[in-house]
């Protein structure tokens, strides 16, 4: 299967992106012809600092890299390298009924928000479906939030083939209903927009200020734990296989650890599960020529397939 993904350079990675998103990803990669990329020119939407892009880009591409995307399996690649997605945005918007993206929640949510209503957020799904349509997208990896997106690029694949006989490839999502939301150091959804994550790559003093800061109940030392409803147990059984989940429920269950046991416990958990992923990161971020060229490297074959579709496309409309 062709699968794509497109992910967003916003800031910081959490363990719940990881658990909630990222594995699944990696593990697509080996079964099927998997495109990624950072998707830079839909970031414009929301971060008008240049500088802070630019390296939120190379963070997110050193990030996702470090952690398993790998180069010669998949095609990686940073959005604007491959500006025909940009012709095909135009050439696609004709196709583009107005209603068809008033009706989008993201951008009502965003407005909502308070968010300026420009032209680029009302049109950022249109975007979004020459992305996928561009590379004969057959799945599209997704969150919740996005499903309305893949349907609008299926909808507008739907109106060209009408008009031009079968240029698209027609796409789907795809939603990871098993995958349990992680739970953040509040209890809540973890999300940076609630402030309540442990992220991957933070630094040691980092990780141990969110960790600490996990909310636990106050039962003394001494007395036996309920692990069901503890955040810290919540969490770090998402790095425990079967058996070493049931030896920490032991743990709660025998009373004379505290909190603070669990919490270091924890601390050493994701700083041991995700070690060779931070200094393969770090080396990247200290090494921005070899990530540029795993970038273009990674364009280089995104393009090929780009334009080839797009003569196919000029053939069709006469330009
Ligand atoms: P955030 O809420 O921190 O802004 P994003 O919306 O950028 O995170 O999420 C990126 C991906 O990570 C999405 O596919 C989303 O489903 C997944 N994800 C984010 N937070 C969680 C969570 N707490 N549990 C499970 N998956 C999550
Ligand atoms: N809109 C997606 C998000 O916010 C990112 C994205 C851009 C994308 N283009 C895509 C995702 C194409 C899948 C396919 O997460």
């Amino acid at each position: 299967m062709r699968v794509l993904t497109g992910l967003q350079p916003s800031g910081d990675l959490h363990i719940g992106n990881y658990f909630g998103s990222i594995k699944q990803m990696l593990n697509l990669q080996d079964d099927n012809q998997m495109l990624i990329f950072i998707a830079n020119y839909h970031a414009l939407t929301s971060n008008f600092n240049g500088a802070e892009l630019k390296q939120n880009s190379l963070k997110a591409a050193a990030a996702f890299l470090s952690l398993g995307i790998d180069p010669n399996k998949s095609i990686f690649w940073l959005q604007s390298d491959v500006k025909e997605v940009l012709e095909l945005y135009w050439i696609l918007s004709q196709f583009t009924p107005m209603g068809l993206l008033e009706r989008a929640h993201s951008y009502k949510d965003k407005i909502a928000k308070g968010l300026n209503a420009n032209h680029g957020l009302f049109s950022y799904p249109v975007l979004m479906a020459a992305d996928i349509l561009l590379f004969d997208t057959q799945i599209v990896p997704v969150g919740k939030d996005q499903i309305q997106h893949v349907e609008i690029a299926r909808d507008i694949a739907l109106k060209v083939n009408n008009t031009w006989g079968e240029i698209f490839t027609l796409p789907s999502a795809k939603v990871n209903e098993e995958v349990a939301v992680v739970v953040g150091t509040d209890g809540a959804k973890m999300s940076k927009s609630y402030k309540n994550t442990i992220d991957i790559f933070a630094s040691e003093k980092v990780l141990k200020k969110q960790i600490s800061s996990i909310k636990t109940d106050s039962t003394p030392l001494e007395e036996p734990k309920s692990w069901q409803d503890c955040n810290v147990y919540n969490i770090a059984k998402l790095f425990l296989n079967k058996q070493e989940q049931e030896n920490l429920q032991a743990r709660y269950q025998k009373g004379g650890e505290g909190y603070g046991h669990f919490k270091m416990y924890l601390n050493d958990l994701v700083k041991d599960y995700f070690a060779s992923a931070k200094n393969e990161y770090e080396n990247l971020l200290n090494n921005p020529a070899k990530l540029k060229e795993i970038l273009e490297f990674g364009a280089s074959k995104a393009k090929k397939i780009a334009k080839s579709k797009m003569e196919k496309i000029y053939e069709k409309i006469g330009l």
